[in-house]
């Protein structure tokens, strides 16, 4: 191919993206769209992708069809933010169409190497019928940018899978280790996963290392979609997305899961698991979750806060998809813990102190009205005596609509309970609460279509979707068959930012 044909194909196509996109705004549809999440301004998002802090910003690139609200032939959408609050869109970054990447610009990471800002990311090819996973061909690809806007592609630098049988084999995330640059990539080896590694000195030539980990299908699904690795307080951790997980007890009730393992990844490329395979997020709706190291040393993680085959009601509003609230990551002993991104207390409008007091069964207080709010508050344990107490978010005036997040205390879990979530969504989620533990600290972000739980200083989360009817505001504390005893209470009116 004449080389200087493929910038201008790339040009063309995201020039068409582009039109697109404002052929669709005017006629986009806003009773469910996010005041501080970021979402794409029409069409699908899924993945997070590429999150990098370059030249004083950080970018967060995702998965994006601009076409439709639907999953198709996938571009890269591109934010960019100074603060983790405000964001800017940005033009689209990658669009597919070369014959390496001709179906799809699949999920990847982002570097800086030499000021210059390079993604890498997958190709993707459907060789059969579009949509027919047994027959693809994927490929790892190289694009770069010294303005941080506009990319060229520099083709496939990874052609071919390391083994015979490896056809899915993706989601290269890619970092710098010592001398070195390294990629984890998420594999499928007949019905086992597998996380794969190589090794770069200018990202431009890879040599392929080994097989750091290699699953089992019974106990760790057919394929671990992007993966991440990185190190946090002293040990390394695997994080990754299996497919094909079987529901156990409470766990993995999503159609994928989004999990971890703590342990140590060594010079050679070894993985040796330290721990055992944990759920990172507890909610309907956590995928693909990547991280990226701030300046200031800490690893912030965001993901896609939906799951494959949910309810998507903005669907028919010409837009889909959302990204989680930056979150801070650290360590808790064997497990990790899950912060909201602390310059998220940019939010916070107007500050209310509510003393709810102990709440008798049947007998309802309305405690706050608003669609944007944080709550702090805890759940007195020790002096309650109802089967289950919290609060119903999100209610109708005639209470037919509520998302409820309360403490059952016959099971001894913190549910989220969205059966009554508006539009589409159904069933509930929830983590267990220790024997003995006399109080439950809650932190809650709710949006217009989503909630985001804090348990205990984000030993826990759950993050879920729902699609409450704009008019369904109240905010009641309930306690049902006894009495429910509520600790001090904060609550703040969020900005809209108009994301
Ligand atoms: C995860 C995923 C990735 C893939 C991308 C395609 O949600 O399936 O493995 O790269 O989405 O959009």
């Amino acid at each position: 191919m004449n080389p200087r044909q493929e910038p201008a194909m790339h040009a063309a196509l995201l020039e068409q993206a582009h039109r697109a996109i404002e052929k669709k705004l005017p006629g986009r549809g806003d009773v469910y769209r996010l005041a501080y999440h970021l979402a794409p301004p029409v069409g699908w998002m899924n993945d997070p992708n590429g999150l990098v802090y370059f030249r004083g910003e950080y970018h967060v690139f995702y998965q994006h069809h601009p076409y439709s609200a639907q999953w198709g032939p996938m571009h890269w959408g591109h934010a960019k933010s100074r603060d983790l609050v405000h964001w800017e869109h940005l033009p689209i970054a990658l669009a597919p169409g070369e014959a390496y990447d001709r179906d799809g610009c699949f999920s990847g990471s982002a570097v800086v190497m030499d000021d210059v800002l390079y993604l890498i990311y997958t190709g993707h090819t459907w060789l059969g019928a579009p949509g027919d996973e047994r027959s693809i061909r994927q490929v790892q690809c190289l694009a770069s940018s010294t303005d941080g806007v506009a990319f060229s592609k520099h083709g496939p630098v990874i052609d071919r899978a390391p083994e015979p049988g490896i056809m899915h084999f993706r989601d290269p995330k890619v970092w710098r280790r010592g001398e070195q640059w390294w990629m984890a990539l998420g594999a499928r080896q007949g019905d086992a996963p597998q996380l794969l590694l190589y090794r770069s000195g200018d990202l431009h030539h890879w040599t392929y290392l080994r097989c750091a980990l290699q699953g089992q299908r019974e106990s760790d699904g057919y394929m671990w979609e992007c993966p991440d690795l990185f190190e946090l307080d002293g040990c390394d951790v695997f994080l990754y997305s299996p497919q094909g997980l079987n529901p156990s007890g409470y766990d993995n009730w999503n159609k994928f899961q989004n999990s971890y393992r703590m342990g140590l990844l060594d010079d050679r490329g070894y993985f040796s698991e330290g721990g055992e395979l944990r759920e990172l997020d507890h909610g309907h709706d956590f995928y693909a979750a990547q991280t990226l190291l701030a300046p200031d040393g800490r690893r912030l993680l965001w993901a896609w806060m939906d799951m494959w085959d949910s309810p998507m009601p903005s669907q028919a509003q010409h837009w889909c998809g959302a990204l989680s609230l930056p979150r801070e990551l650290s360590r808790n002993g064997e497990r990790l813990r899950m912060r909201p991104a602390r310059e998220l207390a940019a939010l916070r409008q107007s500050q209310r102190t509510l003393a709810i007091g102990v709440v008798e069964s049947g007998n309802c207080i309305l405690a706050e009205r608003g669609a944007l709010l944080e709550f702090e508050l805890t759940l007195d344990l020790a002096g309650s005596t109802a089967e289950r107490f919290g609060l119903a978010l999100r209610c109708s005036e005639d209470r037919q609509e509520r998302t409820l997040v309360y403490f059952d205390a016959m099971a001894r879990r913190l549910v989220l309970d969205r059966q009554h979530s508006g539009a589409g969504v159904s069933g509930a989620r929830s983590v267990p609460i220790a024997k003995g533990q006399m109080q439950i600290a809650l932190r809650i972000f709710l949006d217009r279509s989503s909630i985001e739980v804090f348990v205990d200083d984000g030993a826990y989360s759950l993050s879920s979707r729902i699609y409450p009817s704009p008019d369904s505001v109240a905010v009641m504390a309930f306690a049902v068959n006894g009495s429910g005893g509520f600790g001090q209470a904060s609550v703040w009116h969020l900005a809209d930012l108009h994301l």
